[in-house]
Formats: C-alpha cells, structure tokens, sequence
C-alpha cells in the first residue's frame, strides 16, 4: 500500500479530533516535532500534576489556548491533540486560527470502535475510560465528520488506523502555496 499523503499549509492551527484511545498523541509524535503538539493531558499535568484529572480541564484548556495563540502570533505551526469532539471545542479553536490569520484545519482520526476498546483496556498508563464514555464521544465523533466541513476549516482530512499510522505529512509554506493559487 502507498502511504497517504497529507498535505498540511504551514503556518496551520492542526486540530486532531478523535475519541479516546484512536492514536492522535502516537500520530501527532509521528508525524510533527514534539514543540508543534499540544497536548491536553500535558497541560492537565502541569496544572495539577495527573494527565487524566478531568477537574483540571478548564485550566488546561486555558494554557494551551493561550500557548496556541502566542504560537500563531509568531507563524509556527500548531497542532492541538485533544478529543475536539465537541463542536463548541472546535468552534473556539477555528476562531482562534482565524484571528491570526491562520487557517485552521481538521485532521479526524476515523478508527473503528473495537479498536479503540481494545487499546482502552490494555493501555499502561491509563485506568479505562469507562464504556458508556467512551460510546457518547462515539456518538458525538459520528454526528461531527458530518458537520466538520461547515465549521470553518479550511481543509478536513478523515484518516483510517492505518492511515495515521502510515501516512507521510508534507508541510507547504506560503510561497509554495501561493504558487498554486488559492
Ligand atoms: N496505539 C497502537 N497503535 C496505533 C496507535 C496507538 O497500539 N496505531 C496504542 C498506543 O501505544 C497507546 C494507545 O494505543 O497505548 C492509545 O494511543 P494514543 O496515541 O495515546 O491515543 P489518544 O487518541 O492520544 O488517546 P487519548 O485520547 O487518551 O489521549
Ligand atoms: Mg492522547
């Protein structure tokens, strides 16, 4: 199988959508350097030292808004890995790329149920979300890749397992870009 090819504009505000355990930290340590990614579990960490505390989501939200912004003011590309499976989510951060300039685009991790079961069970580093979760973000997820394309991205790219696990990013700057036209 050829690798898919993703290509990606640069500067871009990257927002990865995908239910817990589809593999949006193993794709975006894949295929972006680890400054671009911003992580929420990260930012729930620094703030209150455990990635899975869901009391410190707000916070976390809040730092890597703020992170992301001062990124965009200067033109680096940004990628938020977090569920982004609420529409509300996505809508802040559309804005967001939007107020500087940048364009925002989706990158939707489309995995099959089962697998992301599977790896909820036996991940290491994580109790399992519980199921009744786990098939709500399914749910929202589902309802999204038909809206995605009306929210304002400029570009929505839907990747199988195998895809994000496979696919090759190329990254296009301005000048590039502008030769192609629009
Ligand atoms: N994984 C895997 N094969 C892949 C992708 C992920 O085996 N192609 C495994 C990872 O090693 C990890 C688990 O599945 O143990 C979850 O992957 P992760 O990238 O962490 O998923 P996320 O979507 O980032 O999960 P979360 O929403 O909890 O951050
Ligand atoms: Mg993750």
């Amino acid at each position: 199988m050829v690798p898919r090819l993703l290509t990606l504009p640069d500067p871009a505000l990257v927002v990865l959508v995908g239910v817990v355990d589809s593999g949006k930290s193993t794709f975006a340590r894949r295929a972006f350097a680890s400054t671009q990614v911003l992580s929420t579990d990260v930012f729930r960490a620094m703030v209150a030292d455990d990635g899975a505390d869901l009391s410190a989501s707000r916070a976390a939200f809040e730092l890597l808004h703020r992170v992301a912004a001062l990124r965009l003011e200067r033109g680096r590309l940004t990628v938020v890995d977090a569920t982004n499976t609420w529409p509300d989510a996505r809508a802040d951060l559309v804005d967001l790329a939007r107020a500087h300039g940048v364009p925002p685009v989706a990158v939707v991790l489309d995995v099959p149920p089962r697998i992301c079961a599977e790896r909820n069970r036996s991940r290491p580093d994580r109790r399992p979300v519980p199921e009744p979760a786990l098939r709500r973000q399914r749910d929202r997820l589902r309802r999204s890749l038909s809206t995605l394309t009306d929210e304002g991205f400029s570009a929505v790219h839907v990747l199988t397992d195998e895809e994000a696990a496979t696919a090759t990013v190329e990254l296009v700057p301005p000048s590039e870009r502008a030769r192609w036209g629009p």
